[in-house]
């Protein structure tokens, strides 16, 4: 034994060392700490012939700890480590089985061999996380496989599989069978072939492959898939040095970059949103023996867009559902609909047929509540109106066994008032699912005051077999994402009243980073979508008569969006391509007129501030009224659910980034312009400024208050 995570054995002049550091075998402390004591113990054994590398569970080392991002550089430690490695003199082997990625595929160039299990995955994701691989993977990759090869592996930021590797260089072999005996045959086959070390830092880079062509074509992909970043960048920068500079030189200059790219605001962003998605599954006010209840059976009532797709996430989670309909013919078409999106998903090669076979098994209709009775979940996903809810939740109350979690997925309902039919409002809880449902990783959990414990831990449980980011919300109306989006979206209209157009506001958007500008998601959703809730929900809106008119003036037209052909912009048939269209602009124009509201220019800044500083503002009242748990719970209600570039860290991060004081000066500025209704700073934005108190502290302080870290 070397230490509880790395042991070594000798098996006949075979080193085996093995690492065991579940769950997922990341490069800990401990493990460096264990592999620099194996290679001790190797040294002490001048008859060893060759090394062999393996992981025990589910993985092969999948990378970096990521905890140690905040701490000290490490680089180094890394790259003398790996160095030792290479410089051993006899083979050394690694053999690779699950998900190989950042610093474990690296380590596994420094040795001198690859060998895979046929379902492995290796990648270099760095550059999603806004930094670069910094643990030699700059400079040993290319050396395998060239220099183009590894700015494509690094910039399409994806794992490739085991036989992608093998034709690519990176591994040597796949192995069928047990991995841990054809690690120990292949190196014998080493032994007795009298081969020894492969060196990968002694091999030559092909110059062919860095010439200054290709450099700048692969720029060129950078710049067009990587707007606003510069991690992509760096690497191609490290990477391209590989074929100029000497290992150990070329190691020493990645480590520089590697610092240089760690310090920057798109890695910290990035990093935030990595942790807050794990801290957002935290409930810090739950009773510590709260225990979720197993779920093993689900139901959903209303088999439209959204049911439809709640029900393909709990068949893909393998958990048996049943969708209940008003009437067969809607049973049909709903159920028609769930085979539609999976056989989508096999046609894209996502899935293949015998899974969608084994999915639509786990999926029944029924017609009958009686057939709720064994179900542990119950989602409600039925037309967004509060009778028709409320009667479903009265026949949930009849059927549903005990403890059952009734569940809703209203966006913009009271769910205090839903549960108020129940005789067990303690089971009650909103999950509102993001359209369409299988594919958007954010999920609003959503607790009146009188959802239990259990019922919390439940659904925050059930998110990771759904494969859900979950976020708790209190009730409020639009909970988190929809509250913050009023504003955001209420600004983008009145500025293509006042004579912006929709190309410009949109431009402006998705230059920041936004995944689609908001009217062209407007456009995609349905015009009629927002004006919809807009009318059903006016008196919860600010008195102000040139609201969300934008909508309501091109709807009255009947620009309904994409599926009309014509919204914010006039789209080809079977084609979602925006082109600007001018009837568009005169429908705002008049009705801007009728408003009296004047036309004028709009600069690119006026139009991401006003957009912005409305999200973020209502984001910190958010906060203040505890409706949010923490500033990052609302960074990743953006990020996973709103297209909030990550890179960004999310709304909430954001704001630390420009500075709590430029915000509420922004506020004020146009507040002076457009008067108090919509521009009053939150009171806690303006209690922060004078306390000279970030968000990201604000979470700190009531962390530590909760007794966390
Ligand atoms: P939809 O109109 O596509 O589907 C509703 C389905 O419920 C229909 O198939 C209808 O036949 C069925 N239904 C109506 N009354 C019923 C009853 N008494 N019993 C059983 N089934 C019944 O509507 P969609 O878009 O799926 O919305 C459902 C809920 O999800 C609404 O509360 C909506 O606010 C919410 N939501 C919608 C999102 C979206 O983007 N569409 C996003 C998040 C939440």
């Amino acid at each position: 034994m070397s230490n509880e995570v790395v042991s070594v054995t000798f098996d006949d002049g075979i080193a085996v060392i093995v690492i065991d550091n579940p769950p997922v075998n990341t490069i800990t402390a401990a493990v460096r700490a264990g592999l620099s004591d194996a290679l001790e113990r190797i040294r002490q054994k001048p008859d060893t012939k060759a090394v062999v590398i393996r992981c025990a569970g589910s993985t092969f080392l999948s990378g970096a700890d990521i905890n140690e991002f905040d701490g000290p550089p490490r680089e180094e430690e890394y790259r003398r480590l790996f160095n030792a490695y290479e410089q051993l003199d006899v083979p050394v082997v690694a053999a690779l089985h699950g998900t190989v990625l950042g610093g474990g595929l690296e380590f596994s160039l420094a040795c001198h061999y690859r060998i895979a299990a046929p379902r492995t995955r290796v990648g270099l994701p760095e550059v999603s996380l806004g930094i670069i691989p910094g643990a030699g993977g700059t400079q040993r990759m290319p050396r395998l496989i060239g220099v183009e090869k590894t700015i494509d592996l690094v910039l399409s930021a994806r794992p490739i599989d085991a036989p992608a590797a093998l034709e690519l260089g990176i591994i040597d072999r796949i192995v069928e069978g047990d991995l841990a005996e054809g690690a120990i045959a292949f190196a014998r086959e080493l032994v007795a072939a009298g081969k020894g070390p492969r060196r990968t830092g002694e091999m030559s880079v092909d110059p062919a492959t860095a010439t200054d062509e290709i450099i700048a074509r692969m720029t060129e992909r950078a710049k067009k898939e990587y707007p606003n970043r510069e991690a992509p960048f760096t690497a191609i920068e490290a990477i391209r040095a590989s074929a100029r500079l000497p290992l150990d030189k070329g190691l020493e200059y990645e480590t520089e970059l590697a610092n240089k790219s760690k310090a920057t605001i798109e890695a910290k962003g990035s990093i935030h949103v990595f942790f807050a998605e794990r801290e957002s599954r935290k409930v810090p006010d739950l009773p510590p023996d709260t225990k979720p209840r197993t779920v093993e059976r689900a139901g959903i009532v209303g088999c439209g867009t959204m049911g439809s797709g709640i029900a393909i996430c709990f068949a893909n989670a393998n958990i048996p559902v049943t969708v209940l309909e008003v009437s067969q013919e809607a049973l049909d078409k709903g159920l028609a609909q769930i085979d539609s999106i999976l056989e989508s998903r096999v046609k894209r090669g996502r899935m293949t047929a015998e899974e969608k076979a084994e999915r639509m098994k786990l999926i029944r209709g029924t017609l009958d509540y009686s057939d709720f009775r064994d179900a542990d979940v119950i989602i409600e996903a039925v037309l967004e109106r509060m009778d028709l809810k409320q009667q479903v939740f009265k026949r949930l109350d009849e059927v549903a066994k005990p403890g059952a979690v009734l569940a809703t997925n209203t966006s913009t309902l009271d769910i205090e008032e839903i549960a108020s039919v129940v005789r067990r409002p303690e089971d009650v809880i909103g999950m509102h699912f993001f359209s369409p449902a299988n594919v958007m990783p954010l999920l609003e959990v959503v607790r009146t005051s009188k959802t239990s414990p259990e019922t919390i831990a439940t659904v925050m449980a059930l998110s990771r077999p759904l494969r859900k980011t979950p976020v708790l919300a209190k009730v409020c109306y639009g909970f988190i994402g929809n509250r913050m989006m009023e504003g955001y979206a209420r600004e983008a209209e009145r500025m293509v009243l006042e004579g912006a157009t929709p190309r410009q506001v949109d431009t402006v958007l998705e230059n920041f980073g936004m995944a689609m500008g908001i009217l062209a998601v407007f456009d995609m959703a349905g015009v009629d979508v927002g004006v919809n809730v807009h009318k059903a929900n006016a008196d919860k809106y600010p008195p102000d008569p040139t609201y969300y008119q934008a909508d309501f003036a091109l709807y009255e037209a009947g620009r309904l969006g994409q599926k009309t052909g014509k919204g914010y912009y006039r789209y080809e048939p079977g084609d979602r391509t925006r082109y600007d269209d001018p009837e568009a602009i005169e429908i705002l124009r008049k009705r801007a007129r009728e408003l009296g509201i004047e036309q004028r220019e709009h600069s690119d800044e006026e139009i991401l501030e006003r957009c912005l500083y409305p999200l973020m503002n209502e984001g910190i009242r958010i906060l203040e009224e505890g409706i949010a748990l923490r500033a990052s719970d609302i960074d990743v209600v953006w990020t996973s659910g709103y297209g909030f570039p990550r890179y960004r860290g999310g709304p909430m991060f954001y704001a630390d980034t420009i500075g709590l004081p430029k915000l509420l000066e922004g506020m004020r500025k146009y507040r002076d312009i457009f008067g108090p209704m919509h521009w009053e700073p939150s009171p806690l934005l303006v209690r922060l400024v004078e306390e000279g108190k970030t968000l990201a502290e604000w979470d700190r302080e009531r962390r530590t208050a909760a007794g966390g870290k």
